[in-house]
């Protein structure tokens, strides 16, 4: 079993504490490691023999799920790109990193965070792998992000966790980028939890993009929740 990664500087009051969600994304790719998933995918389409593939998870939280995909080395030749709207996440996933990736790690698996709104700040066909454990719970409405200054806001434990109608207003913006943000044979790792009306959502995304393929990789009933995480894969 691969080694799950400490988080040194937790502020559990600013950022989302690691939880089933999160441990799914670990138990997959695990699997996913076992299976040489990522070994049989070595290059996409557009990526030359030797160039590192950008991996990119939005939303780091804690970092927890990055960390643990870069210290493990589960994907060959990445890059990894940590996001998050919150600056304290971004400063945990950090720590999160270098607490458990050491000092010798970043020439063999390069880390970085970035401040950015879902795939706002992303070229079309630029990354190869996203991972995404999004606020997923339904609510009447989003927070507005507060100001970077406005650390102690309560708001961003909310952000973390509500996603509007059904929980997919975040969820859909990135859905809907999917087809220009990934590379040719990219794929993304999505969580939705039973009240997202997943099936519904797939059928919807398959008709609007079939250029892609959609399965659910794996599905957890984690107390009242269940849980499913779906890789979109493009294929041209
Ligand atoms: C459910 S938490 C997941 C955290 C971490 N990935 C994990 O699995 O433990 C959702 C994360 O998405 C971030 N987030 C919310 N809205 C965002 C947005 N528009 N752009 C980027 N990140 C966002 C939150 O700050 C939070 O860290």
């Amino acid at each position: 079993m691969l080694p799950t990664p400490v988080v040194p500087t937790p502020d559990y009051s600013r950022v989302y504490e690691p939880a089933e969600d999160s441990f799914l994304f670990l138990d997959l790719f695990e699997q996913l490691h076992d299976a040489g998933h990522f070994a049989r995918t070595s290059s996409t389409a557009s990526r030359q023999p030797g160039e590192l593939r950008v991996v990119v998870e939005l939303g780091a939280g804690s970092g927890v799920v990055s960390t643990f995909i870069a210290a493990n080395r589960i994907i060959p030749n990445a890059f990894h790109i940590a996001t998050d709207i919150n600056a304290t996440a971004l400063e945990t996933t950090r720590n999160t990193f270098a607490h458990n990736c050491g000092a010798g790690a970043p020439a063999e698996a390069p880390f970085d965070v970035l401040r950015a709104s879902l795939t706002d700040a992303f070229r079309p066909h630029e990354i190869d792998v996203l991972l995404f454990n999004p606020p997923y719970v339904p609510s009447e409405e989003i927070p507005p992000v507060p100001s970077v200054q406005d650390d102690a806001s309560d708001s961003w434990l909310d952000l973390a966790l509500v996603g509007g109608h059904d929980g997919m207003l975040v969820t859909g913006q990135v859905l809907a980028s999917l087809n220009s943000v990934l590379a040719p044979q990219g794929e993304a790792y999505i969580l939705f939890c039973a009240r997202n009306n997943h099936p519904q959502v797939v059928q919807r995304f398959r008709q609007k993009n079939p250029n892609f393929s959609v399965d659910c990789v794996i599905a957890r009933k984690c107390g009242w929740e269940e849980l499913a995480i779906y890789r979109f894969t493009k294929l041209s």
